[in-house]
């Protein structure tokens, strides 16, 4: 076998678990649509993030909300992804950064990890699965008080604590856990 075939078979190897690794993240929580720039400041705004507070991004994609989110604001921000091509997107771009907040990474399922430390949890995932899984997981592991901003979606059977809505653009949900 020449060395090209070698190099060709490696790279459909490593695409092909990239690509399996995108679908079982899509279909675990929501696949990867980024939450859009111009919306950045509504869900600062909204959530009202005070200094040091922590905020964790659930499945945070490339790093888009985090990134905006620590270079503006001296929080500690965790971002939590499941889809390895992604996850090493956001720990690199790290790099890039001058950031006022910290920004870590964390690879792995969102569904399994500790929550309790959150002050804010930011999510953008299918209202399906946030109902069927994170909803009872947040209801048992969130702290008193803790914020959930969820963009676009709303969390059904929550009594939201404010809403952004413009016309043309997402619905922003905040809600506070009693
Ligand atoms: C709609 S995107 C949102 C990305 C990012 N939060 C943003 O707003 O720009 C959902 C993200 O969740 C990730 N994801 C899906 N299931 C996950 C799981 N079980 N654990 C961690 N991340 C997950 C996807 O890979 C994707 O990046």
């Amino acid at each position: 076998m020449s060395l090209f075939s070698i190099v060709f078979l490696i790279i459909i190897f490593i695409l092909t678990f990239a690509f399996l690794s995108l679908a079982i993240a899509g279909i675990s929580f929501a696949p990867w649509v980024p939450t859009s720039k111009k919306d950045i400041k509504r869900i600062i705004e909204i959530a009202q993030i005070k200094d040091g507070q922590v905020v964790y991004d659930l499945g945070c994609g490339i790093g888009t909300v985090i990134f905006a989110i620590t270079k503006q604001l001296p929080v500690q921000a965790v971002g939590i992804e499941r889809a390895w091509p992604l996850f090493l997107i956001c720990s690199a771009r790290k790099n890039f950064y001058s950031l006022k907040g910290a920004a870590r990474f964390e690879f792995g399922n969102l569904f399994k990890k500790d929550l309790s430390g959150a002050d804010v949890i930011y999510i953008f995932g299918m209202p399906g699965k946030v109902m069927q899984k994170l909803k009872p997981k947040m209801e048992k592991e969130l702290k008193k008080g803790t914020k959930i901003i969820s963009y676009v979606f709303p969390v059904e059977g929550w009594k939201e604590s404010g809403v952004d809505k413009i016309n043309g653009r997402p619905s922003i949900y905040l809600y506070i856990k009693e």
